[in-house]
């Protein structure tokens, strides 16, 4: 897996023969993974944002190149309306006084210091890429904050990036992802995806499936809210493969470890990142996960990156030893703060983000998309 970008196809031929044949139980002769594999000589560039419209395609009339046995699902609301009414006005991360403050200490000494670390994380995050890029996201628990980590960076990703960003759900756990993103309603699921594409569509063929998320990119839902089929490790590598044809980075909210797909998301990555919670016995189980991950053969940790998460205000532990202890084996470490807005739960808006989270998250997003370029 260590091959140039001059080897993509033969990459892509290699990650199809390990696709283990007696797993997964999905239907290998609709795998369009497999059909993917361009017979031409013409490398799949990556297509820029101009190309992609979410007012393209109607999702409830798929493009003429699909042709999808299954009848179409519908639409269905991700939250219910009525508590979405409950979840009241979305709250500001830092309180006026911070904010005030904040505008009064960007003026001082430390401004210019700041400014050259903004334009470093830029140069990063808008780094080109001659293939589309995958970032896995787990964590040994649920409720840690993946989803949250997960939607910030693809909201990020896409914030600085010219080509199409996805943000890919792929946690049957009846995950929080679509909410997370803005999304009111989900359709078609990955499961879904991985029976409809075909080698011979367009960027905007397949946006048609996608869901469209309010300040730029793309969402692809595991599925519709339902306690339903898990989703398997073959779809899982067919439809990254088929979609990382068409997306400049694709960031998958996986599901927690040690599960098949959360591990073989993270074998198969180009950049991982571990979401550990604030807290003593998360911490060691986190060390544990980059403990596996350095026993794998290709050296994945030196691309994973630690998202410390604090998902309390009453985090008690020392975060520079904890730093510290997950920064041992040679992994970046990277704080998120608590943060009101994101404690309160439902679709996070970039505008009401605290400085420090928003700091936090481009500086992650930016650690990944340079561990993700340099691997592979
Ligand atoms: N940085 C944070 N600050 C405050 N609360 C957070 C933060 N990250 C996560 N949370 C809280 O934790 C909850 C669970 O996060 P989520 O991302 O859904 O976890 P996971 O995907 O790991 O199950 C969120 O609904 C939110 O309330
Ligand atoms: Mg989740």
């Amino acid at each position: 897996m260590t091959t140039g970008d001059g080897d993509w196809q033969r990459d892509l031929v290699r990650e199809l023969t390990d696709v283990p044949q007696s797993g997964g139980g999905a239907s290998h002769s609709a795998d369009p993974g497999a059909q993917s594999e361009p017979r031409s000589e013409v490398r799949p560039e990556v297509r820029s944002k101009a190309s992609a419209s979410p007012q393209t395609r109607d999702p409830r009339t798929p493009a003429p190149a699909a042709s999808s046995p299954a009848p179409a699902p519908e639409s269905l609301p991700t939250i219910d309306p009525r508590l979405a009414i409950a979840l009241g006005r979305p709250q500001h991360g830092d309180s006026t006084a911070r904010r005030a403050g904040a505008g009064l200490r960007r003026l001082t000494a430390s401004a210019g210091r700041e400014v050259a670390e903004q334009t470093r994380y830029a140069e990063e995050l808008q780094q080109p890429v001659t293939t589309g890029r995958v970032v896995a996201v787990t964590s040994i628990r649920g409720g840690v904050g993946k989803s949250t980590v997960s939607a910030l960076l693809g909201r990020t990703l896409n914030h600085y990036r010219q080509d199409p960003v996805l943000t890919l759900e792929a946690d049957a756990a009846l995950g929080t992802l679509p909410v997370r993103m803005g999304a009111e309603s989900v359709r078609w699921s990955a499961g879904d995806l991985a029976r409809i594409l075909t080698p011979a569509m367009q960027l905007t063929d397949v946006t048609g499936y996608l869901v469209p998320v309010a300040d730029g990119g793309w969402l692809l839902p595991a599925g519709q809210g339902r306690v339903g089929a898990p989703l398997d490790v073959a779809t899982y590598r067919a439809v990254t493969l088929a979609l990382r044809r068409y997306f400049a980075v694709t960031v998958v909210d996986c599901e927690t470890l040690p599960g098949e797909v959360a591990r073989t998301a993270m074998d198969t990555a180009h950049a991982r990142v571990v979401v550990a919670p604030m807290t003593a016995e998360g911490v060691h189980g986190t060390r544990q996960v980059l403990d596996w991950l350095a026993s794998l053969p290709h050296s994945a940790l030196a691309s994973t990156v630690v998202a410390l998460s604090a998902a309390t205000p009453d985090a008690t532990l020392d975060t520079k030893a904890a730093a510290a202890h997950l920064r041992e084996p040679g992994v970046t470490v990277v704080a998120l703060p608590y943060d009101r807005h994101l404690a309160q739960g439902g679709p996070i808006h970039t505008a009401k983000l605290a400085r420090d989270t928003r700091d936090a998250a481009v500086r992650l997003a930016a650690e990944v998309m340079r561990r993700a370029v340099r691997v592979r």
